[in-house]
């Protein structure tokens, strides 16, 4: 052993985890002759650096007819590493998309904004920055975030509502009632873990809408597109869009 240890000006020995103080303990020992035993691991050595992007399309109200509000419609567009994420989360991202499609006819009073997020897996980095973009007016005018998280798999449990304290708000209220007129119940419970979390941290009602429990191929390679079932895809884009127009259309009242 020679005196590159913990003899140069560095404040730590990066390689062994050791503080600089440390390295010269150990190095110490080292040259006075003592015989240690030294476990090295490797853990978390490779570092990189990428860069992720939100995707967002708004449809604004005519001018005449704009309440002031705005709903917000969201999925996350990343998945885990090998997973391909058919189902967690293309179903929501291609919900969102159809749903854009459908929504973008309507004759609206409140702006409508459909987002997919990226580095959602990653920690919620697309929706907190999103979020962190907002100003206090955007979000005071901002009455519901509907996210769509897993909202495809054939082999998952029964669509449910997800906030993050449990409790109903507007978009449960909402999903409730059209999910009850529409096709069959949709309960709801207390979840975070996706991107309606950093809406509902700075105030705004939202809800994640998944199928749970989940399916067994949840963030593994078996996550494809065969396992995707065409009607679970119709049932919540109906709910949703159905409970989106609600709030919308220029023919219905503000929110609150
Ligand atoms: N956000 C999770 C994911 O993308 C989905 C999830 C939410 C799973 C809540 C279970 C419960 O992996
Ligand atoms: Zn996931
Ligand atoms: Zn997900
Ligand atoms: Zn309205």
């Amino acid at each position: 052993m020679n005196g590159t240890l913990g003899g140069t000006n560095s404040d730590f020995v990066p390689v062994l985890g050791l503080s600089k103080a440390q390295g010269e303990e150990l190095l110490e020992k080292l040259e006075a002759g003592e015989t240690l035993t030294v476990t090295v691991a490797v853990e978390g050595a490779e570092v990189s650096e990428s860069t992720s992007h939100n995707v967002i399309a708004t449809k604004k109200p005519d001018k005449e007819k704009d309440s002031g509000q705005i709903v917000i419609v969201g999925a996350h567009h990343d998945s885990v590493e090998g997973a391909p994420g058919a189902n967690d989360d293309a179903s929501g991202t291609a919900t969102t998309l159809e749903l854009a499609r459908v929504l973008s006819d309507i004759p609206n009073d409140t702006e409508l904004r459909f987002i997919t997020f990226g580095a959602e897996e990653n920690g919620l980095l697309g929706s907190y920055a999103y979020v962190d973009t907002l100003t206090e007016d955007e979000i005071g005018r901002t009455v519901g975030m509907f996210q769509l998280d897993m909202v495809g798999s054939r082999d998952a449990g029964k669509l449910t509502m997800f906030t993050v304290d449990g409790k109903a708000n507007i978009v449960t209220d909402l999903g409730s009632g059209v999910g009850a007129r529409l096709s069959e119940k949709v309960n709801y419970g207390k979840e975070g873990r996706s991107d309606h979390v950093p809406f509902s941290e700075v105030g705004v009602p939202a809800a994640l809408f998944i199928h749970s429990p989940t399916e067994p191929w949840y963030h593994t390679p078996e996550d494809t597109i065969d396992k995707i079932s065409k009607a679970k895809l119709q049932e919540v884009a109906e709910i949703v869009g159905a409970a989106v127009y609600l709030i919308a259309h220029e023919d219905t009242p503000p929110v609150k």
